[in-house]
């Protein structure tokens, strides 16, 4: 059913800010098989690599424009002594990891592995270190070794391990949930902790590193001490956020919802919104210039895990209802682009929202890598202003504006409109309104498909974008048809 004529007005001069592409981030831990067997098979496996990361893998990610990719945790992170994942193979620790299904961690991938495939993806690397069973000593040691140019102890051992040259690192996370997993820590004594930890992250010739503090999403307390005891001492204060449209216990089938539970999940998705807001504007207490950054470096949804799968993997399947969480989790990550200067969706392959699931030597792209992709005409583009009246659709219970939307333009003076239509039933006619611009042309691509669809093994194109047709110019105005559950992303040439 198509509804009335929405107007979607834009002013190109009014800029509202830099949308770092840092913010369509990602995040890949020692969990599942996130690592081993998603991204590194290893020198000798059968699946095509190179210096055993997954080629396939890799060039989906490269086409997809990833960024930043954070390593090596999560909650293992506040487990992990780099020292462990350096040197030859055959020497590393083999351990069990206790956070993630019990199974034995070889230490196959640690350090040089790490910098190789951000070196492959073209990316910037994002590490995050212990404080929780860690010491001042071990993370001085780890930036000293990744990044000191000179003769030092570490810097040597780091040749003699292979890498001569330093490596460049700018995000550095201070430990990460540090309230639980990290440590079960008070705020004041984590500031304490991170103004200790964070004196010696040495900033070594050239190298100036981006120090992330731990945050706290649901305790406005913590983050109000954070910024109060340690805040100068910071640029980046880490919050994480997870869609778990069920109980914590009971997430919800991945695959398995009617339209009651995926207004519920958009709804739930949508409250990201608000907890940026709450956090930006206790910062702000401390910051008003907004200098220090919000890092969401873990979001999007949490389901039960795929049947049958290791319950420590976190595996699940991702369907078009993950597509439109990310497509208005990135609506709004752009909308504050003023204090959220990155994100990372966790995680990056077979864990939790992935944009890639494999098995064995197959590999598919989920509809949330397909967003991914379509939004990735933001990254580092000037946020424009828009506006455009919605109304509330959904349940009695569950309501959420029927469509959300981003507009940038980037520097040649290319502009990016991204919508979402987070209706299952209907679809709208939606007219841009651009100030001092008539449209000859735009180029566009599309993902829709049924609410529950999603790509498998056997049918891995089901839902994949495609380009985008349905619109029409009259008079340099133009009118984009917007399909329901949909996502579309078209750019207007300079
Ligand atoms: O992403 C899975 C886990 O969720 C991370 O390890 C942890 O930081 C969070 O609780």
């Amino acid at each position: 059913m198509v509804n009335e004529m929405y107007t979607l007005w834009i002013n190109p001069h009014e800029k509202k800010g830099k949308i770092n592409k840092e913010i369509y981030g990602h995040f890949s831990e020692h969990l599942g098989r996130c690592i081993y067997e998603g991204l590194y098979v290893g020198e000798d496996s059968e699946i095509a690599n190179v210096n055993g990361m997954r080629k396939d893998v890799v060039e989906a990610l490269k086409a997809m424009k990833i960024p930043v990719l954070r390593w090596p945790g999560g909650c293992f992170a506040d487990e992990y002594h780099w020292k462990d994942g350096i040197g030859p193979k055959e020497n590393r620790k083999r351990m069990v990891n206790t956070h993630w299904g019990g199974v034995v961690e070889d230490n196959s991938f640690g350090t040089h592995e790490f910098f190789e495939l951000c070196r492959q993806l073209e990316c910037e690397p994002y590490i995050n270190g212990n404080v929780g069973s860690g010491t001042v000593q071990e993370m001085n040691e780890w930036i000293e070794y990744m990044t000191f140019d000179g003769v030092s102890p570490m810097a040597d051992l780091r040749a003699k391990n292979g890498q001569e040259k330093p490596w460049k690192v700018k995000y550095f996370g201070v430990g990460n949930e540090n309230w639980g997993c990290g440590g079960n820590m008070t705020a004041e004594h984590y500031a304490s902790e991170f103004r200790r930890y964070a004196t010696y992250c040495r900033n070594y010739g050239d190298n100036k590193l981006y120090k992330i503090a731990c945050g706290f999403e649901h305790d406005p307390q913590w983050n109000e001490t954070v910024m109060k005891i340690a805040g100068r001492f910071l640029d980046g204060l880490s919050i994480h956020y997870y869609t778990i449209p069920g109980t914590w216990e009971d997430k919800g089938s991945a695959t398995e919802f009617d339209e009651d539970i995926w207004y519920l999940t958009l709804k739930k998705a949508l409250h990201m919104d608000k907890l940026i807001t709450l956090t930006d504007n206790i910062m702000s207490r401390y910051d008003p210039d907004k200098k220090k950054g919000i890092i969401v470096d873990e979001w999007g949804t949490w389901f039960n895990v795929e049947p049958g799968t290791n319950p420590g993997f976190l595996y699940q399947q991702n369907t078009m209802r993950d597509a439109l969480v990310a497509g208005i989790t990135f609506d709004i990550f752009n909308k504050h682009c003023d204090r959220v200067k990155m994100a990372n969706i966790a995680q990056l392959v077979n864990v939790l929202q992935a944009v890639i699931l494999t098995e064995g030597a197959k590999m598919i792209l989920t509809p949330t890598y397909h967003v991914f992709k379509m939004y990735s005409k933001h990254q580092e583009a000037q946020l424009v202003h828009s506006y455009m009246k919605t109304e509330l659709i959904g349940t009695d219970k569950d309501k959420v504006p029927n469509m959300s939307h981003s507009v940038s333009e980037d520097a040649e003076g290319n502009i990016t409109i991204t919508i979402n239509n987070l209706s299952v039933q209907d679809s709208y006619d939606v007219q841009c309104r651009i100030a001092d611009r008539n449209v000859t042309k735009i180029e566009g691509e599309i993902l829709t498909e049924d609410f529950r669809s999603y790509n498998t093994f056997e049918e891995p194109d089901k839902v994949m974008s495609k380009a985008y047709s349905d619109y029409e110019i009259n008079n340099g105005v133009l009118t984009l048809h917007v399909p329901p559950c949909s996502v579309l992303s078209i750019t207007i040439p300079a």
